[in-house]
């Protein structure tokens, strides 16, 4: 397990450097990330370096014990560069050029910035890539710049032009005779701003995911000739901008920034938030950053409660974290973020977090063998892609429609009664899970539906949710109902779907919100689980979910956006169904399992300040406490217990 925090050294006398490394090794911290905005201190003027400073900040972590992340500075472009090469300066889809001084205020797309990122990344990874306290690299920091200026619109036209080869074909497949959009020059087509033509955004997303895997591989290129060591990037969990699957297959594993705006995580949705990180690369991730107290963007900056920090924490690690760092270890005297969580004060001295912090510091040392190559396995996936999110929200069709919270409601039933779900894309490995639940597979081409009914024949139980089959890969109407070509198995198909303006009432039991389809059974065998109560007429009586069999698996389809306590009944069934083993906690806690060379490691967190009892099958050892518990284990509030059989 790596621990440790973001450390800015440019922003100090060296003098202090000593005692931040001391106080850091002495709460347990073993890793820091630098540099990964100290570009205009690495490179004071055009071509000239200063990497001293960098090493010796670097040499004396390693004396103080401490690993290092070097992060590259490239979302921080320095003054000379932007003033000088205005053409590598962000352009706002206003057509406004950026301003220097807000970070991330460059094209991602523009040859020469690229170039200069290249150069800077070599600079690093020349001098310090080999160095034996450097264990990895970051690069850049949380992608999400975009610039709409013409440089990107001509790349965007060579995008284009690669995917559709000829206009005609283009425009045959957006149907732009639609509303006179029909383009006969390349040079026509715009970059969407606002809303516009859903095939043109959604070509501008994939655009975006080109531009941010060539813009990460210059820097890769220019590192991985010096240095051998994991490459990463700290994403932002659910951001969208482009499709981090694609992103995440040139680094060795993903990291990213996790944040509770309000000072506390809904655990349940941060949970599937880490799981969805997990998936990026299909392995264990890191935490690069995390608050340790209030953080400075939101509407109000509550911090975490005392002993919410650690719960926290083994949350992630809970869900396949293999690193948590603290952002950051103090405050800059100046600058934007002068009011941002920081684990030692102004003063330099520790603020009333690093206790708590050292403690953590102390269990993590505790379990870190028995937590060593160990991974989250989970019997049940949840499917994601990004082209179902920008699709549904290009259209949502309902303001209410939010792709993740969709997700989210089917997740949250699943996870209450599972120790691990995994959040996987749509091109995944289906056969490794005995039940996959597919909350909205919007977008579905032929070859994927046909992966999909493979898996159920060969046995597994899919799950569809509702405005599943409906588009194809140009966002263009399916010419059948849905879910398209999954309908045959299915053996039923969508007859009409409504957006509601209130809730409507199942038979027996239960109630739609949002959204809700009118399914029609085709075939004898597909059974109906749930009808519509009255409503607008036209969903009255009508089945709500149905299920079918098909060769030797099962396929369901949730017709309607479901009520929490129906889709947690519905979840358990699948469970029981697919032969999955469930678990029993109490409201609030939350039960993880790490499997490993040493047997599994349980973490069982309670997430609320009151305590809690877990009632168990087996004997375990609390490796935090170092007791045996034998039926129960008793969690304070905020308590977590680290479980290994005994
Ligand atoms: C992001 C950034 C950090 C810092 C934090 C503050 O995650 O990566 O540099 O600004 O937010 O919460």
């Amino acid at each position: 397990m790596r621990f440790g925090c973001a450390w800015y050294p440019e922003q100090w006398d060296e003098s202090r450097w000593p005692e931040d490394l001391r106080l850091m090794r002495d709460a347990g911290m073993n890793v820091v990330r630098v540099a990964e905005f100290a570009w205009s201190r690495l490179e004071p003027e055009e071509g000239r370096y200063d990497l001293d400073w960098l090493e010796r900040a670097v040499d004396l972590a390693g004396r103080h014990g401490l690993s290092v992340v070097l992060g590259t500075p490239t979302a921080a472009p320095p003054a000379w560069m932007t003033h000088r090469y205005p053409d590598t300066l962000l352009v706002r889809d206003d057509g406004r050029p950026a301003t220097h001084g807000n970070r991330c205020h460059f094209s991602p797309t523009s040859a020469r910035y690229r170039d200069f990122c290249r150069q800077i990344a070599e600079q690093m990874a020349q001098r310090l890539g080999g160095n034996p306290h450097v264990i990895g690299w970051q690069i850049d920091n949380e992608y999400n710049a975009v610039s709409y200026d013409e440089d990107t619109r001509l790349k965007f036209h060579d995008f284009l032009k690669a995917r559709y080869e000829t206009l005609d074909a283009l425009n045959a497949r957006w149907t732009t005779a639609y509303w006179s959009q029909t383009y006969d020059d390349w040079a026509q087509i715009p970059l969407p701003v606002g809303s516009h033509h859903p095939a043109l955004m959604l070509e501008f997303r994939r655009f975006l995911t080109r531009v941010y895997i060539d813009y990460q591989r210059v820097q890769i290129d220019a590192i991985r000739q010096h240095s051998d060591r994991f490459i990463t990037h700290n994403f932002m969990g659910w951001f969208d901008l482009f499709d981090h699957y694609a992103v995440a297959k040139d680094l060795d594993f993903a990291s990213w920034d996790s944040y509770g705006e309000r000072g506390h995580v809904d655990y349940v949705k941060n949970g599937a938030a880490h799981d969805v990180v997990r998936g990026f690369a299909g392995k264990n991730f890191w935490v690069m950053e995390t608050q340790p107290g209030a953080v400075n963007w939101s509407a109000i900056n509550n911090a975490p409660n005392r002993g919410e920090l650690k719960t926290m924490a083994w949350h992630a690690i809970g869900h396949g974290a293999d690193a948590i760092l603290y952002w950051q270890w103090r405050s800059a005297p100046s600058g934007q973020e002068q009011y941002h969580g920081t684990v030692v004060g102004p003063d330099g001295a520790p603020r009333p977090v690093y206790g708590e912090i050292q403690e953590l510091g102390r269990e993590l040392a505790r379990c870190a063998d028995h937590l060593a190559a160990t991974s989250i396995v989970a019997d049940c996936a949840v499917v994601h892609s990004y082209e179902d999110r920008w699709a549904l929200n290009f259209q949502r069709h309902h303001q209410d429609f939010d792709p993740v919270a969709h997700l989210g409601s089917f997740y949250r039933a699943l996870r209450s009664d599972l120790s691990a779900v995994d959040i996987v894309p749509p091109s995944s490995v289906l056969s490794q899970y005995r039940l996959v639940v597919a909350p909205h597979l919007h977008i579905l081409d032929d070859a994927t539906a046909l992966r999909f009914d493979a898996y159920v024949r060969a046995g597994g139980h899919l799950v569809l949710g509702p405005r599943s089959g409906m588009k194809d890969h140009d966002s263009a109407l399916l010419p059948s109902r849905q879910p398209g070509p999954l309908s045959a198995a299915l053996g039923a198909h969508v007859e009409e779907y409504y957006a509601l303006q209130s809730s409507v009432g199942l038979e027996p039991a239960g109630e739609a919100r949002i959204w809700a389809e009118w399914l029609a059974v085709d075939v004898e065998g597909t059974e109906i689980i749930l009808r519509y109560g009255a409503s607008n007429g036209w969903l009255d009586g009508q089945p709500a979910v149905v299920t079918r069999r098909h060769g030797s698996g099962r396929i369901t389809y949730v017709g309607a956006w479901l009520d929490d306590a129906t889709m947690k009944r519905l979840a358990k069934q699948w469970i029981a169904e697919s032969g999955i083993p469930s678990v029993a906690v109490p409201e609030g806690v939350e039960l993880c399992r790490r499997v490993g060379p040493r047997g599994d490691v349980f973490i069982c967190i309670n997430h609320t300040p009151h305590p809690k009892t877990v009632e168990l099958a087996v004997p375990v050892r609390d490796l935090l406490s170092g007791q045996t518990c034998r039926g129960q284990v008793a969690l304070a509030g905020y308590g977590v217990a680290v479980l290994v059989a005994v």
